[in-house]
């Protein structure tokens, strides 16, 4: 029996959207408001999809504790009130749009998942605005 479990989770961040190698003019052009250098917050919620076959023995995915662990280390801790420009490696170099850190929050729970199972990613950046990323 193959299904998917999900675990919901939250975290608020400031981010500016921006290239370094653009001007502010060009930069506002193509990122709007949220190019302002001042950075800004927006409430990110995230679920966590976990895909596989059901263990007989225990009629568990995987044990929802587990994967809770997981995302507080890889996610909550790394991401919550944080600078993500500033503060968190992963975006000193990263343009921090909702696309890349969903794929960044994917490639960090990749590691600590067996490869058995398979990982999907959806994030809200607003409760109208949200990416979904399943590794490929
Ligand atoms: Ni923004």
């Amino acid at each position: 029996m193959s299904l998917t479990v999900y675990r919901k989770a939250h975290f608020n961040a400031a981010h500016r959207l921006f290239r370094k190698d653009w001007d502010d003019a060009k930069n506002l052009q193509v990122f709007g408001k949220c190019s302002n250098p001042n950075y800004h917050g927006h409430n990110y919620e995230l679920e966590v999809g976990i895909s596989g076959e059901v263990d007989p023995e225990t009629g568990f995915l995987i044990d929802l504790k587990i994967l809770s662990d997981i995302i507080k280390e890889e996610v909550e801790d790394a991401f919550d009130h944080k600078n993500l420009n500033i503060e968190v490696p992963e975006f000193k170099n990263l343009n921090p749009t909702v696309e890349n850190i969903a794929v960044v929050i994917w490639n960090k729970i990749r590691k600590r998942i067996d490869s058995a199972y398979g990982i999907s990613v959806k994030l809200y950046e607003t409760p109208r605005n949200f990416v979904l990323y399943k590794g490929n």
